[in-house]
């Protein structure tokens, strides 16, 4: 029996220290190994930015999850994936991430819904949220709300990349 999309319940909260190895066991089942973040630079983005590192769930169970940090330019660069800026004026998302098993049922589009009130309603001072997708998922993002910046200057992994941005200004 297929789930409803809108039907869904999917709540949003920051994650612990105790779930970072199984965001990092998703994280490296979700991405080729020259994208996926490690567990260091995972950890490193949960300790400089708890509030932007939110776990997706679903009937108490961990689905998913975004993580993000802040950064003072408004394109997302290379850098800003290897860095927090407190209080830089863009939020850039690094991981938008689906339990292999659960996916096609809505459960990114609604944690990116969550997770850009949590930032309109929980970071102060923000003028924009930004990410790269590869052109395939570009849909998937202004489903959520984004606008297609065009191609992006990252280099990272083989595909070239999109910028996507909400602007909060
Ligand atoms: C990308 C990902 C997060 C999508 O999660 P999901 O919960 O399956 O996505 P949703 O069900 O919310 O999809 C909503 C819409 O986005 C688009 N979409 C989602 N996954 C897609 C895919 N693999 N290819 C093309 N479009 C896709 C579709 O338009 C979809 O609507 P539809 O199912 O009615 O066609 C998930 O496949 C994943 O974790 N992938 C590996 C990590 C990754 O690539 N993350 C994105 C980094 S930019």
């Amino acid at each position: 029996m297929s789930i409803e999309k809108s039907t869904l319940d999917i709540s949003m909260k920051e994650i612990s220290n105790f779930e970072i190895s199984s965001i990092f066991s998703m994280e490296s089942d979700s991405y080729p190994a020259d994208e996926a973040a490690s567990f260091d630079m995972l950890t490193y983005r949960h300790k400089e930015a708890p509030d932007l590192f939110l776990g997706g769930y679903m009937h108490g169970n961990l689905v998913g999850f975004i993580c993000a940090t802040r950064y003072h330019g408004k394109e997302l660069t290379h850098e800003s994936m290897n860095m927090h800026i407190p209080n830089g004026e863009s939020v850039c998302i690094h991981s938008v991430v689906v339990k292999r098993n659960q996916r096609r049922k809505g459960i990114a589009l609604q944690m990116l819904k969550l997770f850009i009130e949590n930032v309109k309603s929980e970071q102060a001072n923000v003028t924009g949220i930004l990410l790269i997708c590869k052109s395939n998922l570009i849909p998937l993002y202004t489903k959520a709300g984004f606008e297609l910046v065009g191609k992006s200057h990252v280099v990272h992994g083989k595909d070239p990349w999109y910028e996507l941005k909400i602007s909060l200004t």
